[in-house]
């Protein structure tokens, strides 16, 4: 298709209409041209196609239906499986359900970093760290981009809490950005180019993204090298010309026409140059034609996709705790199973994420049918828009307390109702309903068989943990998380999810708690990078469970770790009765640092199968950027001169292995010498060896040379004792020279140091 010829073809009016939906869910289109409309729609676990009821259109008026399609489980539930490949098939399964429908674009991965865990709408992002959210999404937008359907990474950048998101400005430091908010991003756009790149509501600092030529130009595209078209989040647009020139390509859903007439009077007037109008429209017909609908397209067994959503649950499951063996379950004895949740599960999240499912495993039923023995039911809460899901219910708690006595072992099926956690809303605390709590003490006080199952979308203060011996983070496991629980519980499937984010003990420990989410139109991330384990391990804090922790039925031994070069090699052994997957951890810390950084941080990970006694060494190909921090002096990544520890284990708290390597900084920065650099850099760094001679001698009175004898100006010069509290201008607080001669002094130096 000659894209540039159509270019030339369009109206001015045609090409403003472009860089703004059709209606809510498609691009425009030109029959005369022969230019169609591509459909675009949620969402990142599941087809969520909007059909609308009679008489009704993007303004949502009428009845708003959505074609049926599987639920996988969510982001924050396959983050733990840690398993690109998954992820990568996730992405496929979703794309060829999309594309049965004619959309083209699917509106997911969301990879924003878990800044706090009561953001509402953690249960649709991956991690707390950026490595491992950006591996997982761009193994799931080459999935999906390898059915012929689009993705849209979302949300670029910094919308990190649901509180105020259209305006709330997230107040970052540039480091802090680099390296945790936008590093993800990084990744996907450099190893899969997704087709869309969705920007955020939120502004930075107080730009709104819509408008950072700096974000959507500068680094997007002229550093990380995008391709594709940046597209606006719903309603997110507020001055269509200066998006448009700063790189927001097409502006969703639409602006019923009102922002193209802004657009076509911004040319005529020539406030915007039509070069800019072509370039977008280039972009959004390159990803018209790159990603067309199918009339042809495969149809979907919905019966087979629910398998595929079932075998991704079964990687996903964390095992937090297996006191005694509790775990596996043997069946044949009866069981009490506990809580709505079994009968009426939340496996998915709420708002445009939300999936129109045929299948759902119910919980209970599973449990019975492999249990194969009396299963006795208690509903233990209320669930439900008509009640209170936090009020404890006495009657239900007693009930299910005698059930589980009967049963003589349970299982508790609790976790965060769609009340406590939804896209649009941050959590106000990290609780579960007291009604689920209340019920898990009493049955646990009662009963000590007994196992409590998860379904959460993100951490959740665990308050009756000491006296619970089996826990299991079930996280929203989408249509097919009954099989999943079940066969993790009775053994036949070994658990082997680790979690992609930490469990604090409690909300007050949090990183962002003092800064969460901010006031009003401002929050400040006053803690930096130290998000999640970065922050735990800095203060070492204790938490509930540690980032990248999960348990197995088997148990895996580390040893040989060796070091040659860059490449570093491990061998894990399954030293248990089981086979088992287990999910290697590869850290990097600096020994010492010129600037705080974390204690370690992930940068390497592979998932491996053992058999039981089965060795495998593990490789990892290290590069600069496991070492590097961004260096706001020179606005790049450096790696300084130093020595780094590199770890190998099993979870962020947990790596018996280590080796260390020594790094050389290829190109060290050098500060220039300034009145106001301190006697202490001047003497202890080699870089101003060459001149802290003569700049500092001139300057000293006779009775300081004395002092100093003939000795070389060394680090134990006894003036600078006070180290970095005298700087260079004490030479003329001494009166023996003044500031001109110093001035002259410093130009001198400083050109013998090839500034
Ligand atoms: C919402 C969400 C975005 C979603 C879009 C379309 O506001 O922020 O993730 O894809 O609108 O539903």
């Amino acid at each position: 298709m000659d894209i540039k010829k159509l270019i030339g073809q369009l109206t001015l009016e045609e090409k403003a209409a472009f860089c703004s939906g059709a209606d809510g869910w498609h691009t425009e289109a030109v029959g005369r041209l022969g230019i169609p409309a591509v459909m675009m729609t949620d969402g990142p676990h599941g087809l969520r196609k909007v059909i609308y009821g009679k008489g009704s259109n993007w303004g949502g008026y009428g009845e708003k239906i959505t074609v049926e399609a599987t639920c996988f489980p969510t982001a924050s539930c396959l983050a733990n499986s840690w398993n690109v490949d998954l992820l990568r098939k996730v992405g496929a399964a979703i794309a060829k359900q999309a594309k049965k429908e004619q959309v083209s674009i699917v509106l997911g991965p969301g990879i924003n970093m878990k800044r706090s865990p009561t953001c509402g709408r953690n249960f649709e992002y991956f991690s707390e760290d950026p490595y491992l959210a950006g591996k997982l999404a761009a193994a799931y937008v080459n999935g999906a981009q390898a059915e012929g359907v689009g993705t849209s990474l979302k949300h670029f950048a910094a919308n990190n809490q649901e509180t105020r998101r259209h305006s709330c400005s997230s107040e970052v430091d540039m480091r802090t950005l680099r390296e945790i908010y936008l590093a993800a991003f990084e990744t996907v756009v450099k190893e899969a180019q997704p087709a869309t790149i969705m920007h955020s509501y939120n502004p930075i600092n107080g730009k709104q993204v819509s408008q950072s030529k700096w974000l959507l130009n500068d680094i997007l595209r002229e550093e990380w090298g995008y391709k594709g078209v940046v597209i606006s989040d719903w309603n997110a647009v507020n001055d269509r010309v200066k998006s448009l020139e700063a790189g927001c390509d097409l502006e969703m859903p639409w602006s019923y026409g009102l922002r193209d007439k802004a657009i076509v009077e911004a040319v005529r007037s020539g406030e915007l140059d039509e070069k800019i109008l072509d370039r977008t429209v280039e972009r959004i017909l390159n990803l018209v034609f790159s990603y067309p609908a199918d009339e042809n397209a495969p149809d979907v067994d919905l019966e087979k996709a629910h398998e595929e959503a079932s075998k991704a649950g079964d990687e996903c499951m964390v095992l937090l705790k297996n006191e005694r063996n509790l775990l596996p379950l043997s069946s044949g004895r009866p069981v009490a199973v506990i809580g709505a949740f079994a009968k009426h599960a939340r496996y998915q999240g709420g708002g445009s994420s939300h999936v129109n499912n045929k299948y759902l495993d119910d919980i209970y039923e599973l449990i019975d049918k492999r249990n194969g023995a009396e299963t006795f039911y208690a509903e233990g809460y209320r669930l439900g828009k008509d009640v209170n899901e936090n009020d404890p219910d006495e009657a239900l708690i007693a009930e299910a307390v005698e059930t589980a006595k009967k049963a003589g072992r349970a299982i508790i099926i609790a976790g965060l109702p769609d009340s406590f956690e939804s896209e649009g809303a941050d959590r106000k605390n990290m609780a579960m309903p007291e009604s689920h709590n209340k019920l898990i003490r009493r049955v646990t006080a009662e009963v000590k068989d007994t196992v409590v199952v998860l379904l959460n979308g993100s951490p959740v203060e665990l308050p009756w943990l000491e006296n619970t011996d089996a826990l299991l983070a079930a996280y929203l496991g989408g249509e097919a998380l009954g099989g999943s629980i079940t066969r993790v519980l009775f053994g036949d499937v070994n658990p082997s999810g680790k979690l992609a984010e930490t469990y604090p003990v409690k909300y007050e420990d949090t990183p962002a708690y003092l800064n969460y989410p901010g006031e009003e139109y401002k929050v400040v991330y006053a803690e930096g990078v130290y998000i999640g384990y970065r922050y735990y391990q800095k203060k070492k804090m204790k938490v509930a469970f540690p980032f990248g922790f999960g348990l197995s039925y088997t148990t895996f031994d580390y040893s040989d770790i060796k070091a040659d070069g860059d490449k570093i090699s491990v061998k894990v052994t399954n030293t248990g009765k089981v086979a088992g997957k287990e999910i290697v951890q590869l850290y990097v810390g600096a020994v010492r640092s010129r600037v705080s950084r974390p204690v370690k941080e992930l940068k390497r990970f592979a998932k491996i199968d053992l058999a039981p006694g089965e060795s495998k060494t593990v490789e990892f190909e290290l590069d600069d950027r496991c070492f590097a921090y961004w260096d706001e002096r020179t606005n790049d990544w450096r790696v300084d001169t130093g020595d780094y520890n590199v770890y190998v284990g099993r979870s962020s708290e947990d790596t018996p292995l280590c080796v260390t390597l020594h790094k050389v900084d290829p190109k060290p920065y050098i500060e220039p010498i300034h009145v106001n650099l301190s006697l202490g850099d001047l003497f202890s760094k080699d870089e101003y060896k060459a001149v802290r001679h003569d700049l500092v001698y001139p300057g000293l009175s006779e009775e300081q040379k004395k002092l100093l004898g003939d000795a070389e100006l060394t680090s134990d010069f006894r003036f600078i004792r006070a180290r970095h509290m005298w700087t260079l201008r004490m030479l003329i607080d001494n009166g023996s020279i003044d500031e001109k001669q110093l001035d002259k002094l410093i130009a001198e130096a400083n050109r013998k140091l090839g500034f």
